[in-house]
C-alpha cells in the first residue's frame, strides 16, 4: 500500500491485476469515521471508476497521478449520479482531454448528457467495453441500493465486480483487501442508515450479479472483499429480503 497523501492518509493498493483502489479516510464530526473509495483500472484505455466528491478531487488526482499520467485516462465511469460517485467529474475530463463519462443509459438521458462538459459514452445492460487486456460489462441494477440510473461494472479478466454502494462498511480504517466479513459491518450500518431503496426487484438484480461469480467485490466505503462473491451477493440478497 502506498499512501500518497500524508495528511489525509490517501492511500493507492493493487487489489487484483492491473486495478487499484484509491482510499481517503475521512473522519465525521461525531467522532465516527467513513470511507471514499475509488477503482483505477491500467490499460491501453485506462478507466477510473467513481470521481471522488468535487472537493476530494485535489487528493484522488494525486493518487492517480502517483499511478500513471492523469492526461492519459480515457473513461470516467460510475454507478449512479452523486458527489462521491461523479461530483468531481467535470474536473477529470479537463485534466484528461481524451477521457469521456461512462455511464448507463438512463444516467447519460436524465443526467449526464447535460451536466458533463463532454458527451457521454452510454452503456446498455450487458454491453462490453473492451480497454486492451481488460474488459468490462455494464449491468442496469435500477434503485438497487438506490437511484433509477444506478449500474455496476464487472471486470471480466479479473472477475472484479466494481459494485459501488453495495456493501456499504462504516468506519475510516479498513485493509484494501479483506476476506473476512464485510456483510454484517454493512448490514449493521444500513440498519441505521437506511440508503437501500426497497425496491422490489431487488432478488431478480442480485441474482444477475451474483451469477457472473465475482472473486472480488470492489467496494466503494470500506474493504474491497475476495472470496466467492456470487455466494456473498445472494447472503446480502437474502438479507435485504427479511
Ligand atoms: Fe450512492
Ligand atoms: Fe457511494
Amino acid at each position: 500500500m502506498t499512501v500518497t497523501n500524508a495528511s489525509t492518509g490517501t492511500n493507492v493498493h493493487e487489489i487484483a491485476d492491473g486495478i487499484y483502489r484509491i482510499n481517503t479516510p475521512v473522519a465525521l464530526p461525531d467522532g465516527g469515521g467513513f470511507s471514499f473509495n475509488q477503482y483505477l483500472v491500467i490499460d491501453d484505455e485506462p478507466l477510473l471508476f467513481h470521481t471522488g466528491p468535487r472537493r476530494m478531487f485535489p487528493l484522488v488526482h494525486e493518487a492517480v497521478a502517483s499511478v500513471l499520467p492523469v492526461a492519459r485516462l480515457r473513461h470516467v465511469a460510475f454507478s449512479h449520479v452523486e458527489s462521491d460517485e461523479c461530483g468531481s467529474l467535470n474536473e477529470w475530463l479537463a485534466a484528461a482531454p481524451r477521457a469521456a463519462p461512462l455511464c448507463g443509459q438512463v444516467a447519460a438521458m436524465v443526467s449526464i448528457g447535460d451536466l458533463a462538459d463532454r458527451p457521454p459514452r452510454a452503456l446498455a445492460d450487458g454491453e462490453v467495453i473492451p480497454l486492451g487486456r481488460h474488459s468490462l460489462r455494464w449491468f442496469d441494477t435500477p434503485h438497487l441500493p438506490h437511484a433509477w440510473e444506478c449500474g455496476f461494472l464487472l471486470e471480466e479478466r479479473t472477475a472484479t465486480l466494481l459494485c459501488g454502494d453495495l456493501f456499504t462498511q462504516p468506519g475510516a480504517e479498513h485493509a484494501p483487501l479483506t476476506e473476512g466479513d464485510i456483510l454484517g459491518p454493512s448490514e449493521a450500518f444500513r440498519r441505521q442508515l437506511d440508503y437501500f431503496s426497497h425496491t422490489k426487484h431487488v432478488r431478480t438484480m442480485i441474482e444477475k450479479l451474483a451469477a457472473t461469480q465475482p472473486r472480488v467485490l470492489a467496494c466503494m466505503h470500506g474493504s474491497a472483499w475476495q472470496g466467492d462473491g456470487g455466494r456473498l451477493l445472494r447472503a446480502l440478497g437474502e438479507s435485504l429480503a427479511a
